[in-house]
């Protein structure tokens, strides 16, 4: 679907699905998507600042967070426009994870780590004290031995 297309920046309507972006995987082969947008960006690897390894990484899924987290200036994203080739067919890629609080099967599973906080804080001061009170105790035998009372 869509595979041949005659030049940058063209057929920006041209819709592929993630098994036809799957497919360009490779250093000779690369084609990215962020943003909903899918890229070719063969051409562009080897001029890539941050390195043709991690465009190749990013393949084969969407990569808008890949690319978002490097904080791309607004020039990368004026040089992207060239290697526009078509857009994702966004049914066809995973949905990401919600990370929103507010579903109750997300309820369960912070309060375990607030429990060992709260253990971990309770030793931080437990484990001084009896530390403490253990020094004065030897201290205070050590004193009794030396100068035992005389009546
Ligand atoms: C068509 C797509 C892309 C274009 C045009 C592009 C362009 C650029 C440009 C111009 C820079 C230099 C810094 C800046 O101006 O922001 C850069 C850096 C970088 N890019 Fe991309 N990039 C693309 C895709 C990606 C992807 C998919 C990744 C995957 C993680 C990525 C990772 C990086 C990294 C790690 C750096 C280096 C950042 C640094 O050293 O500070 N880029 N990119």
């Amino acid at each position: 679907m869509g595979e041949s297309f005659s030049g940058a920046g063209e057929l920006e309507t041209a819709l592929y699905t993630l098994e036809d972006v799957l497919k360009h995987s490779t250093r000779d082969d690369c084609w990215i998507v962020v943003d909903g947008k899918v890229y070719d960006v063969t051409k562009f690897l080897l001029d890539h600042p941050g390195g043709d390894e991690v465009i190749i990484a990013s393949t084969g899924k969407d990569a808008t967070d890949d690319f978002e987290n490097v904080g791309h200036s607004n020039s990368a994203r004026a040089m992207m426009k060239e290697y526009v080739i078509g857009r994702a067919n966004a049914s066809t890629f995973p949905s990401k994870p919600s990370y929103s609080y507010s579903g109750s099967s997300t309820q369960a599973a912070p309060s375990a780590p607030d429990r060992s906080d709260l253990l971990i804080k309770v030793l931080q001061f437990v484990v001084p004290f009896f530390i403490l009170c253990f020094a004065l105790a030897l201290r205070y035998l050590a004193k009794e031995e030396r100068a035992p009372k005389v009546e």
